[in-house]
Order: structure tokens, then C-alpha cells, then sequence
């Protein structure tokens, strides 16, 4: 994978982005049988405190790519020539206009039935934390509070010399972008996507907040490949400090093999069963 780096490593400190393949064990349930809906239904309505972590199969029903599987990002595109500071070091207008025909896509979608359900949740359980790997912000659209955004947003932009003047990162949503590649407002320099690329360290303080967020009684791991660390980890750590823990899924992943309960269904729909269950308390 060129100089994307491959891990095995399953350690939250060495907290740089990085990407794993693991074998997938199976111990999965189909989203038709209730009896594990009905469990987790209950689980969550002790108000618990309950923590979330999404990917990009809870954006998949929007009309947003995945980067994995059949259609996804990583198919039609090489991470190592798009997501990475060497390539934008290399080829800033190529990175660009890759960014800035994402944010056109996903400037044209809007928050899914999955994301309305846990933007319910996080008004509806006193202490609920939604961690997400997504860079899309559909679940600020929906209305989710307080959002924990591992790998930043795509709405946001940095100097990409990090010049004095200017912030760490500022908010910019023009679709399309003016100038490509853009300049920065404070120094003339170029601006970088304010997301986290393969290599980077993550912000230590959401990795911090995320961490803590593992200390929680119910954990559910929504519609991510489970192959990126340090977000991977969470779903671990949450185990190890006895959190019930959750999938849904499409598919299995490499985490199916030790949640509590791996749920085989798309997001949207499982997302509403379960929210039906609470709702009927
Ligand atoms: P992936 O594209 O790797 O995985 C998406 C997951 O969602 C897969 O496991 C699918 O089976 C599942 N899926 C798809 N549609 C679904 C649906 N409707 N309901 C439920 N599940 C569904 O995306 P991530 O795991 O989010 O990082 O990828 C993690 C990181 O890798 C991303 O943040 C990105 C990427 O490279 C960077 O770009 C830095």
C-alpha cells in the first residue's frame, strides 16, 4: 500500500492514522431475527451511558461513497496519491480537486433515517457520545450534539504552512471552490482540507475524549470497516472495560468476531427498529 502505513497494531497511543487488515471472524446475526434488537433495545433504554461510533456506512443511504467494497473511494482512487501530506506536498491542485468534488457530492446530501435516529438519541440519553471516523458532517446536520470528529471535517480548511496568522483551522463550504488549488486569506499560501491524512497524527485532546467515551455501558459500532486505527481500538477498548458492544453492519468485519452482538443489516433500518422498540418502551 505504498506509503499508506499497514498495522497490526491495536495500541490508542501510537494514535497516528493507520490501516489494518485483520481476518474477520463470524459470530453475526441477521437484522430479521428480534430477539437481538429487542436486547439492545433494552440495554439502551436504562439509560445507560451510551457511546457511538460511525463510519461510513451510516452515510452510504445519502448517497455519500464508502471507501471500501465494490463502489467504494479507494477502488477508483489510490489513498497514497490523495490522502496523504506527501501527495499533497506532491500535487496540491490534484488533492484539490478530489476534495472539492467530494465536498460537491456531498454538499448535494442530506442526513439519512440513521442519522435522524441518533441525532435523537443524543437529545434523548442524558449521557450518549457519538465518535465519528466520517468527514461528511451530516451528523451535525441531523442535529447530533456534540459531535466527536476523529479524522476532522471536510468543510474545514488549515494553512498548509501553518503561518502565523491565521487559526488552526477555519470553516469553508463554497461549492466549488474559487480557486483551485485555494489560497490562504491570511498569508497568501496554500490551504489544506482540514481532515486527517494516512501518517498524521489524529488531535490528541478528540483522541482523549474519545478514549474516555470507552468507559461507557452500551458501545455501538455502526457501519465502519473496522480497519482503521485508531477508531478501530475504541471498539476494543470499550470491550476490555466491559461495555456492552454492538455492530451493524452490511457485512461482517474484523470486529464481528468479538462484539457482543454482530447485527447484519444496513444502518437505517436497524437504527429504526431499534429507535420502534424504544419509542414502544
Ligand atoms: P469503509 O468504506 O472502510 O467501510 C464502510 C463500512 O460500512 C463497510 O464495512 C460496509 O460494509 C458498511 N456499510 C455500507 N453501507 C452500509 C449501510 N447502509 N449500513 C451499514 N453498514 C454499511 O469506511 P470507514 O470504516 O468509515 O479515512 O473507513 C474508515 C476511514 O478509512 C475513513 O474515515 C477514511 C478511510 O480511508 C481517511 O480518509 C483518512
Amino acid at each position: 500500500m505504498g506509503t499508506m502505513m499497514i498495522a497490526r497494531t491495536r495500541d490508542l497511543l501510537a494514535n497516528s492514522l493507520v490501516y489494518a487488515t485483520l481476518d474477520a471472524g463470524l459470530s453475526t446475526l441477521s437484522s430479521g431475527e428480534s430477539l437481538p434488537l429487542d436486547v439492545i433495545a433494552s440495554r439502551l433504554r436504562r439509560h445507560a451511558r451510551i457511546t457511538v461510533l460511525t463510519g461510513a456506512g451510516i452515510s452510504a443511504a445519502s448517497g455519500v461513497p464508502t471507501f471500501r467494497g465494490a463502489e467504494g473511494l479507494w477502488k477508483q482512487f489510490r489513498a497514497e496519491e490523495l490522502a496523504t501530506p506527501e501527495a499533497f506536498a506532491r500535487d496540491p491542485r490534484l488533492v484539490w480537486e478530489w476534495y472539492d468534488w467530494r465536498r460537491r457530492r456531498i454538499a448535494a446530501c442530506r442526513p439519512n433515517g440513521g442519522h435522524d435516529v441518533l441525532a435523537v438519541w443524543s437529545r434523548r440519553f442524558p449521557s450518549f457520545t457519538l465518535i465519528t471516523q466520517n468527514v461528511d458532517g451530516l451528523h451535525e446536520r441531523a442535529g447530533t450534539r456534540g459531535v466527536l470528529r476523529m479524522h476532522g471535517s471536510i468543510w474545514e480548511v488549515a494553512c498548509w504552512s501553518g503561518c502565523a496568522g491565521s487559526p488552526a483551522r477555519w470553516t469553508d463550504e463554497a461549492v466549488p471552490l474559487s480557486e483551485i488549488p485555494p489560497h490562504c486569506i491570511y498569508c497568501g499560501g496554500l490551504i489544506r482540507p482540514g481532515v486527517v491524512w494516512f501518517g498524521e497524527a489524529l488531535d490528541p485532546e478528540i483522541v482523549a475524549k474519545c478514549l474516555e467515551a470507552t468507559r461507557c455501558d452500551v458501545f455501538l459500532t455502526i457501519g465502519t470497516s473496522a480497519v482503521v486505527y485508531p477508531a478501530a481500538s475504541l471498539i476494543e477498548e470499550a470491550r476490555r472495560r466491559g461495555a456492552y458492544t454492538v455492530e451493524i453492519n452490511l457485512e461482517p468485519t474484523p470486529a464481528s468476531a468479538f462484539v457482543d452482538v454482530a447485527v447484519q443489516g444496513s444502518a437505517e433500518q436497524v437504527l429504526a427498529d431499534i429507535d420502534r422498540r424504544l419509542e414502544q418502551g
